[in-house]
């Protein structure tokens, strides 16, 4: 046990005036003097929200956290931070993730704590806490808040992947406005996340995975009052946590990425994955990049059979055994000694735990499916780098070559993609351009565009399709995402031109156009860009400094850490 001072010593340990400031105003929510008495002050970084329904239930885990702290003999303070919604939050959730994190950052360095625990839940509420945090540095754990139940529609089981066939059927006239209707309520019947293996799931696995979690974190439902459990004893935790000086730091290490990228390969997590654990990685300082989700998890197969890559949901993980299961499946793989929250390695997260149903978890034996992970793609299209996730793909389609159908933003994809006179067929490559971080402001998940209906109406359910945008973690198809450098930026896939050859070459991790370099300068030199550009307010800020995809689309001035030190104290 390290004998630190307590940071937030500097606070309720002052005398005189300072202290009665620090301490007087708190006291008026009836808190005890002997609580400021040098113990651990832990914030509960809270991003619950009426708007962000997946984390709704977020106070409740709060109070389970904060028993855990008392236990301990901590003193926990429960604080907010912007939540983000991915359904409701308008144009992009992920347009706000960056603002969320220096949310985070300023509130925990401004603050007496000493520990944090960040609770997290829907998509960005986890990469965008985390990334926070870590240019902060002090000793913190991440309590995710768990899916839902399993949705029932008709004696089926649904979840948010069946929104994009159920989207399809009603376009194709096969499902009714009424059908939807009840459809949405029966999928969404508890509290909690996506039940896929969405993005909000892939961070709760990320996180577990990168040892900032206690063993199950990702996968107990919502509703199980385990998850409770488990809120509890992450309380216990980090005030233990804050007395070994334990710090975010010391378990994110180079083996922790790389365990979070065979783990996330192994599971088929979201494409989003590289985006955020790019831009983790950059807050604190470990050197990743792009390539390195393709070398990581070479030879990783795919062994949970979760939608949308699969059938199950993370309800049937849980009760398969959970993470601790697949990260057994993998120890040879894995960085075995890498430290966790726990202040032990991660494989003792795993190697006593068992699988309850191969159906869900495969063995690495006898794989669900050999193709795994997210592919980089390079070319002339993308020079530094596009991504698919092949287990979500048509296989016959990984090795395609056709004619492009361009649309040069989301409004023309719109106004044109159900025209009957459409020049297109399936075996065309639909490309959408200017969906980039800067072309529009969040990257949206625009990127497994909709199959022209009179296609669809032939019974087409997938075609290549190219962007510079994002895909929903529970979408799927065979879909190259976040092209970079974005059109927005006037590469070469802003001058690609509906006609030209489109050639996707899987194996050889290529995606080009067959145009000569001639052609390709000679239309640089014509291209007029009109990005909109905002002139004030948080845009404004973003579109000035956001990075591109390839390197986690922070801004350039957020990267690293700035520490827990107080450089200007007034007081
Ligand atoms: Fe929140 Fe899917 S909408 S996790």
């Amino acid at each position: 046990m390290k004998d630190k001072k307590l940071r937030s010593s500097e606070w309720f340990g002052r005398t005189g005036k300072d202290g009665f400031i620090y301490r007087s105003w708190m006291k008026n929510q009836g808190i005890p003097a002997h609580e400021f008495k040098g113990k651990p002050v832990i914030g509960i970084c809270n991003t619950w929200s009426e708007l962000t329904p997946c984390n709704a239930h977020f106070r409740e885990l709060a109070e389970s956290v904060k028993h855990g702290i008392y236990e301990a003999g901590g003193f926990p303070v429960e604080f907010p931070v912007m939540s983000l919604g991915e359904t409701l939050i308008k144009p992009t959730a992920m347009l706000y993730r960056n603002l969320v994190s220096m949310d985070v950052e300023e509130s925990i360095r401004a603050n007496p704590l000493d520990g944090v625990v960040l609770l997290c839940g829907c998509d960005k509420t986890t990469p965008a806490l985390i990334m926070g945090a870590c240019s902060v540095n002090i000793p913190t754990i991440v309590v995710s808040g768990g899916a839902m139940l399993t949705g029932k529609y008709q004696g089926h089981d649904i979840a948010t992947s069946d929104v994009w066939r159920f989207s399809e059927a009603q376009r194709s006239g096969r499902m009714t406005e009424e059908e939807m209707n009840i459809a949405e309520a029966c999928m969404s019947r508890s509290r909690g996340h996506c039940a896929v293996m969405g993005t909000a799931s892939t961070m709760a696995v990320m996180a577990e995975a990168l040892g900032l979690t206690l063993p199950e974190n990702a996968a107990i439902p919502a509703a199980d009052s385990r998850r409770k459990v488990l809120a509890h004893m992450s309380g216990i935790r980090i005030v233990d946590m804050v007395r070994e000086d334990l710090k975010l730091s010391d378990v994110l290490t180079r083996e922790a990425f790389e365990n979070a990228v065979i783990t996330n390969a192994a599971i088929g997590g979201s494409t989003n994955f590289i985006i955020h654990l790019l831009a983790i990685a950059g807050r604190i300082g470990v050197d990743l990049t792009i390539d390195d989700f393709d070398t990581s998890a070479k030879g990783i197969p795919l062994l949970a059979n979760l939608q949308p890559s699969g059938k199950y949901f993370m309800e049937d993980l849980y009760y398969a055994g959970g993470i601790p299961a697949v990260m057994k499946e993998l120890d040879a793989k894995l960085n075995r000694d890498a430290l966790t929250v726990t202040g032990k390695p991660i494989s003792n997260h795993y190697q006593n735990s068992t699988c309850y149903n191969r159906d869900v978890i495969a063995t690495m034996g006898a794989p669900f499916n050999p193709l795994a992970g997210i592919t980089v793609l390079k070319g002339n299209i993308c020079e530094h780098g596009a991504v698919m996730k092949p287990s979500a793909a048509t296989p016959a389609l990984l090795q395609h070559t056709g004619k492009a159908v361009v649309f040069e933003n989301i409004d023309d994809y719109k106004s044109r993609v159900d025209d009957p006179d459409l020049d297109i067929d399936e075996n065309s490559v639909m490309v959408l351009k200017n969906v980039g971080p800067k072309g529009y402001p969040g990257m949206p998940e625009v990127g497994n565009m909709s199959i022209p209906k009179k296609l669809l109406d032939k019974g087409v359910t997938d075609m290549v399709r190219i962007s510079d945008g994002r895909m929903s973690g529970t979408g799927f198809g065979t879909v190259a995402l976040h092209v970079s450098p974005e059109a927005a930026l006037g590469g070469t896939f802003a001058i690609i031109q509906s006609g030209d050859i489109i050639e996707l070459d899987f194996k050889n991790r290529s995606l080009n156009v067959q145009l000569s370099t001639e052609e390709i300068s000679k239309r640089k030199q014509h291209l007029i860009l009109n990005t909109d550009l905002a002139t004030r307010g948080y845009v404004y800020l973003y579109q000035s400094h956001v990075e591109q995809s390839h390197l986690g689309a922070d801004m350039d001035f957020l990267k690293g850490s700035s520490g827990s030190e107080i450089h200007k104290d007034s007081h």
